[in-house]
């Protein structure tokens, strides 16, 4: 089946329970019901960041597959890389449904998930037993326990055990929905836990690129001291934005007063500004990933222009289905050519 044809089965999906819908589309990926979009990518699009080429800048956003169960199909979509996780330590069954909404009105998606997922072990089997070499890049997102976490404990392990796996690993210490994350975004806090994973990185055989995801609702002033400890310290990349805890105004969707993070078309503009205040700071020692409301070739290139040597979209595709990956892609290539720009790279921070 082709995405086109797997996204005319969007509206029975969008007819039911937000989790049931989620669920039943990761089943139909891993029965090849989602389709495939093997035609080769526009050279355009090739690009190459944190020392790893991809064969576009296209990616799939955490949380989607959190157990790296569809990581194959969903390459197979047309990504140029899926971040699967977040994967915690041990599994949890995160919080109790309903909590995940839709807010079709304003293209958005409220979610309290709470970080469900099966746990280290059984998601480094499923890296495992992937065939490789994989049609694109995958990434591991790691996050800590809602009970009986130590994070300077638990990333080490977290990236110690995936390190074989991964071709890059993201610290997630920004979801809005596991009690005292967020304060992990402090200077210091931050700084000790990349220090401990300094160390377990320090006695491996392979040694993935380190990113870090941050929360849209830092404060301005907090970026620039991250950015330090983030560029002191090895790290590659950052991966800006995660989820919103604000409310914009002028939500409409009747789910707009749920408890949890807001993402999609209302979350994209606070998402790039962050993203451009962190390219503005890094001064090129840093690689960003830009997330927060992308759902066309024109919002990934404004990510790029933004300071995104990639790009990733959850609420988009969640929304709108397969399709929405080659037309991204196809809009993007368009927009560049448009735009004077003969790859990905020429045109990072170009509107920075
Ligand atoms: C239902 C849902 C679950 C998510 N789970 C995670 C997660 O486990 N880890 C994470 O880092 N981000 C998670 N995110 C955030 C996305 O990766 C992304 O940063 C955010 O949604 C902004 O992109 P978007 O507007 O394209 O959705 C989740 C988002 C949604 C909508």
């Amino acid at each position: 089946m082709t995405p086109g044809l797997a996204s005319a089965l969007m509206p029975l999906l969008r007819g039911m329970d937000a989790e049931a819908a989620h669920g039943l589309a990761l089943r139909a990926l891993n029965f090849g019901l989602a389709g495939r979009n093997a035609a080769t990518d526009d050279p355009v699009l090739a690009t190459d960041a944190f020392g790893l080429s991809f064969r576009n800048p296209i990616g799939l956003a955490a949380g989607f597959d959190k157990d790296a169960a569809a990581v194959l199909p969903l390459l197979r979509l047309g990504f140029g890389f899926v971040e699967a996780g977040t994967v915690t330590p041990l599994p949890q069954p995160g919080n109790p449904r309903p909590r995940l909404f839709r807010l079709p009105e304003d293209r958005a998606v409220i979610n309290r998930m709470g970080f469900n997922n099966g746990g280290l072990d059984a998601f480094r089997a499923r890296l495992a037993a992937l065939p490789r070499p994989l049609p694109g890049i995958v990434g591991a997102n790691i996050g800590v326990n809602k009970e009986g976490a130590v994070p300077e404990r638990d990333y080490p392990a977290l990236y110690a055990a995936l390190a074989p796996l991964a071709d890059y690993i993201v610290v997630n210490v920004s979801s809005p929905n596991t009690p005292g994350l967020r304060d992990l975004q402090g200077e210091e806090r931050l700084g000790a836990i990349l220090d401990a994973i300094g160390r377990a990185r320090a006695g491996l055989e392979r040694a993935p690129p380190l990113l870090v995801k941050l929360a849209p609702d830092l404060a301005n002033a907090a970026l620039e001291p991250l950015v330090e400890t983030c560029a002191a310290r090895g790290v590659s990349g950052l991966v800006l934005t995660n989820t919103t805890i604000g409310r914009p105004e002028g939500l409409r969707g009747r789910h707009r007063s749920e408890a949890g993070g807001l993402s999609g078309a209302p979350l994209r503009d606070r998402a790039t500004e962050v993203l451009r205040r962190c390219f503005r700071l890094a001064r090129g020692r840093l690689a960003l990933i830009g997330a927060g409301g992308v759902s066309s070739g024109e919002d990934a290139l404004a990510k790029i222009r933004a300071g995104a040597s990639l790009v990733q979209l959850y609420t988009g595709f969640a929304l709108s289905g397969p399709a929405l990956v080659p037309r991204i892609k196809r809009e993007l290539a368009a927009a560049l050519r448009r735009e004077g720009f003969a790859s990905v790279a020429g045109a990072v921070g170009t509107g920075a």
